[in-house]
């Protein structure tokens, strides 16, 4: 069965854990996650809701927990193949009929040499974005693309591929995995991560900001939902679904849905990577205000104390402050540019002019995963060129 939610589910198991949580049932709960069980979700929103639990204290258990394997991380680099697209999504820059926005797609031999440049500055996971498209010609032109990027990384040192191109259609998921070293029972052999985040799980919210039209490739709620759904019948074994933090201001119900959703992939038999991006500005889109730290804190750490299995990816959307405060709970750093082909020998270009949005930090990733290093973590993906990366 493809995954489905029922908003008025969910919004009653909020309310329950609201009530909960002010009836003080929080501190109990805590002490049974602490002490290894497992807890619903219904309880989990409760510890998120609970005021007498401070944000310290759930950051301090999820570190506790994470204790035997402390600091070990992953990273990727996000490339970007096109920003052009054919949705509208009101956040973002590279939304269809934003005029200020500089169009560019890079070619294949762009897209090689970006790759080059990566691997030569040891990064061995990558991440593939386009836009979405409508069906026709450049759809099946961005697709191609990246197939053919998946198989140079294949080819080149990469071990982890993340593919973030909207949602997929069950008969374009064979030409896109074209050429994909396969097991016997036919899944995908090296690691390919389907990558759709819901944005908000949340059919209004979806509407408000992902638009209704059907000319609109991104409209379709359910569509978008049940993308890993078809991923996995295609043999993909790796999904990250995300929320995109500060869409919808009721965080509990994103949570409940996004823990909804991380158990029927694990049902599935996938590994999950769990994205929180959280809004930046972007070129010619309003900007909203968003979630303060502490919400996204608690989030963050009840996510990681209670979904263990989930790899909880942060990006270089956050500050570098904020990324060493959830270094120690999180599974996965992605610094990077969402500019398109934009990385140099030295660093990348960052111009918000012709990039999906701006990014916190700007420092080359040597420095950033270097900062991570230096504070004891083990880092998978990356390989470090030169011992000097270390020095500083
Ligand atoms: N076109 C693809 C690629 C998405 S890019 C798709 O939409 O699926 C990856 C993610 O960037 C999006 O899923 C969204 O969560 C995030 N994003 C979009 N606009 C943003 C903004 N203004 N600030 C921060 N993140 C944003
Ligand atoms: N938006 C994508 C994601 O969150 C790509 C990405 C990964 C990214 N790391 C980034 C965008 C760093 C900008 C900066 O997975
Ligand atoms: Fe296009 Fe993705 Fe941006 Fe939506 S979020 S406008 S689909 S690039």
């Amino acid at each position: 069965m493809p995954f489905k939610i029922s908003p008025k589910t969910l919004e009653a198991t909020r309310d329950t854990a609201k009530a909960n949580a002010q009836e003080g049932r929080g501190m109990d709960l805590l002490g049974r996650l602490r002490r290894g069980d497992s807890l619903s979700d219904e309880e989990l929103a409760t510890i998120f809701l609970s005021p007498d639990i401070k944000t310290s204290e759930l950051i301090d258990l999820a570190k506790e927990m994470r204790e035997p394997h402390a600091l070990e991380i992953e990273t990727f680099c996000p490339l970007y193949i096109s920003n052009e697209c054919d949705a509208e999504c009101l956040m973002c820059g590279m939304r269809n009929f934003n005029n200020s926005l500089i169009r560019q797609t890079a070619d294949e031999e762009t897209i090689k040499d970006q790759l080059k440049i990566l691997g030569h500055r040891g990064i061995r996971g990558v991440a593939l974005l386009t836009g979405e498209y409508r069906h026709g010609k450049m759809r099946k032109e961005m697709l191609n693309r990246t197939s053919i990027a998946t198989r140079d990384a294949l080819t080149s040192q990469f071990e982890h591929i993340l593919i973030n191109v909207g949602s997929i259609e069950e008969e374009e998921y064979e030409p896109l995995l074209h050429g994909v070293p396969r097991l016997d029972d036919g899944s995908v052999s090296p690691h390919i991560t389907m990558c759709t985040f819901q944005e908000s799980y949340h059919p209004d919210v979806y509407k408000k900001f992902m638009g209704t039209t059907t000319e609109n490739p991104r409209s379709n709620f359910t569509r978008r939902l049940q993308n890993f759904d078809r991923a996995a019948a295609a043999g993909m074994r790796s999904a990250n679904p995300g929320v995109l933090v500060g869409l919808n201001p009721d965080l509990t119900y994103e949570m409940l849905a996004l823990l909804a959703h991380c158990h029927h992939l694990q049902n599935l038999g996938m590994t999950t990577y769990v994205s929180l991006p959280r809004l930046r500005k972007a070129s010619g889109a309003p900007h909203s205000a968003g979630v303060g730290d502490d919400e996204f804190f608690r989030l963050i750490a009840v996510l990681s104390a209670g979904i263990p299995k989930a790899k909880l990816v942060i990006s270089t959307r956050e500050s570098p402050k904020i990324q060493q405060k959830l270094l120690p709970i999180i599974d996965v750093l992605t610094p990077g540019s969402p500019g398109v082909a934009p990385y140099t020998l030295e660093n990348a270009r960052f111009e918000v002019e012709a990039s999906q949005f701006e990014v916190a930090d700007h420092r080359p990733f040597e420095e950033i995963l270097g900062e991570c290093l230096r504070a004891g973590a083990k880092i998978d993906g990356y390989e470090p060129t030169t011992s000097t990366d270390l020095n500083g």
